[in-house]
């Protein structure tokens, strides 16, 4: 039997991805899991290592077992999904599963991105992918250009989203 529990699985370094997921989960009544980096001292003192795939969350939960539909949520950093999901993308098991994609950045599109997880999630052996790109806040300016209702909007077009995934009903 499919389950109808959706999981929202995100990774947030500045809140944007976050708030979005927050949102949606309540609309969809999804589970929600946030990965977060490890804070080791060297973490805190290289900036490099903060976009670097050693220093995410050493505690991922892989297992998904109970939850269908998947969507995994990860800002946009230099056309590059975060290494976080990256990574969890590399280990979790997702045959069978429906999987969304959901691409929070500054641009409208990030094909590259969005190409690299899709090939990830075949890899995994979901059966169905769909994708959308939602609205980050832009870098270099102060950010906070996004207001409460651009989270809600987005969080709203991306539950229409997982709503419109073959077979999904609640
Ligand atoms: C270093 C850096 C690189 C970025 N590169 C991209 C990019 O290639 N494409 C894009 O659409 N947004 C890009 N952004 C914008 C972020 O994806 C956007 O700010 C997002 O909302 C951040 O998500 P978060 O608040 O959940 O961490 C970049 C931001 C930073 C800081």
């Amino acid at each position: 039997m499919i389950s109808n529990k959706p999981l929202i699985v995100y990774y947030s370094k500045t809140g944007t991805t976050a708030k979005i997921a927050e949102i949606t989960t309540k609309i969809i009544r999804a589970e929600v899991r946030g990965l977060r980096e490890s804070r080791t001292f060297l973490d805190k003192i290289r900036f490099r290592q903060e976009f670097s795939k050693e220093s995410v969350s050493k505690n991922i939960d892989f297992n998904v077992k109970e939850f269908d539909p998947i969507i995994f949520l990860t800002p946009i950093w230099n056309g590059n999904p975060a290494p976080a999901i990256d990574r969890l993308l590399e280990k979790v098991n997702l045959k069978g599963k429906r999987v969304v994609f959901g691409l929070v950045g500054a641009n409208q599109t990030n094909a590259k991105a969005l190409g690299k997880l899709r090939n990830k999630a075949i890899l995994r052996g979901c059966i169905f992918i769909d994708d959308i790109y939602l609205r980050g806040v832009k870098p270099g300016q102060n950010w906070s250009d996004l207001t409460e209702e651009d989270y809600v909007r987005e969080a709203n077009r991306l539950a229409d989203k997982v709503y419109a995934v073959q077979g999904f009903h609640r």
